[in-house]
């Protein structure tokens, strides 16, 4: 089973790494924000999604789930990287790309070897490029 690091555990991200740890996966889940942090971590979602809080409990019971506000451990151990974090649109209709930005710098502050990096934010074509 893969060891998986997903950025960002808002609606996308959240669902994403209580998938993959229901299915097998050594999952850490990261954000910025301290308070989702200590909330996921005890087991209490930060939104309704159906099937959610069964997913988020059985993982963290199966030490298959777990989640972090640090880069450097989370992404050092992982194999895939997701990265998972918002994308608003400007009043032009471009997307917002800081949050993207910022964390692949952080991603790549803590990259020990090689990593598959995921781009599961709704971005661009050509971001990647
Ligand atoms: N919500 C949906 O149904 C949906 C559907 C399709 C695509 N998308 C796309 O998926 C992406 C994520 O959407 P969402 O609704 O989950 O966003 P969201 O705003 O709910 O969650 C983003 C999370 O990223 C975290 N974050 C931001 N900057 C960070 C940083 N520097 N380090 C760590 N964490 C950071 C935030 O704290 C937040 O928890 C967007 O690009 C969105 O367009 C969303």
């Amino acid at each position: 089973m893969a060891r998986l690091c997903v950025v960002g555990l808002g609606y996308v991200g959240l669902v994403t790494a209580s998938c993959f740890a229901s299915l097998g996966h050594g999952v850490v889940g990261l954000d910025k924000d301290q308070g989702k942090i200590d909330l996921l971590s005890r087991g209490v979602s930060t939104f309704f999604e159906p099937g959610l809080d069964e997913l988020l409990k059985n993982g963290l019971g199966k030490s298959l789930l777990s989640f972090t506000d640090d880069f450097k451990t989370a992404v050092s151990q992982a194999e895939i990287v997701f990265i998972c974090v918002g994308t608003p649109p400007h009043e032009n209709g471009m997307a917002e790309m800081s949050q993207v930005e910022e964390v692949s710098r952080c991603i790549a502050g803590s990259m020990n070897g090689y990593k598959l990096i995921v781009e599961k934010s709704t971005v661009p074509a050509g971001t990647a490029l």
